[in-house]
């Protein structure tokens, strides 16, 4: 095995595991759009840009991509309001079977904003889709489709980052507390 970057502490979900369960999350949306016609996949920049990249290849059924950026007025802990958008859609949902993509849901600030904005362009349905979900006791979001959950420490690849960094590691790392404290 090669050498750990040396921000990194530990392997979390290994590349291995990671493509299973999006194999794995591909094939449940296989099953339950079927009859659905087109389905679109709204992919959230940037962080879900690898995993919609692979969960898109993966699904059989029809779909497109397209995508949207949403970004947090601040660096540190984000509350509700604080998230605005960036990058908009280049296509209208209304009447087509939606699932918004994101790599992770950690207060769930994010996925609210995207499903109360999302409804409110009538789509003909609405799922969410997240492959990472920290651990909380409770979060009030939505979330159909879900890959891990994962501890709350500061965890980097398959599109995480810190600091613009990381994002194109296989795997699921947790980086050590003296990069970022
Ligand atoms: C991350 C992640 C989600 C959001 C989840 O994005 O990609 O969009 O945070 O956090 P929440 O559940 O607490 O709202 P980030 O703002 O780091 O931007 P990025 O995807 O461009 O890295």
């Amino acid at each position: 095995m090669t050498d750990l970057h040396p921000d990194i502490e530990r392997i979390i979900i290994s590349e291995e595991d990671i493509q299973r369960r999006v194999a794995e999350m591909a094939a449940e949306i296989d099953r339950d759009y079927k009859d659905a016609g087109q389905v679109v996949l709204i992919g959230i920049l940037k962080g879900a840009f690898i995993f919609t990249a692979d969960l898109s290849r993966k699904m059989n059924v029809p779909h497109s991509v397209d995508f949207m950026s949403i970004s947090s007025y601040g660096d540190t802990a984000k509350s509700v309001g604080a998230v605005r958008l960036i990058l908009d859609l280049r296509k209208p949902i209304t009447d087509r079977h939606v699932i918004v993509v994101e790599d992770i849901v950690d207060t769930g600030h994010t996925m609210n904003y995207l499903h109360q904005t999302l409804l409110g362009r009538n789509p003909a349905s609405l799922k969410t889709c997240t492959l990472f979900k920290k651990t909380r006791d409770s979060l009030d979001v939505p979330l159909d489709y879900v890959g891990f959950d994962l501890p709350d420490v500061w965890v980097v690849g398959y599109g995480l980052d810190y600091a613009d960094t990381h994002r194109t590691l296989p795997y699921i790392a947790e980086l050590k507390k003296e990069v970022y404290s």
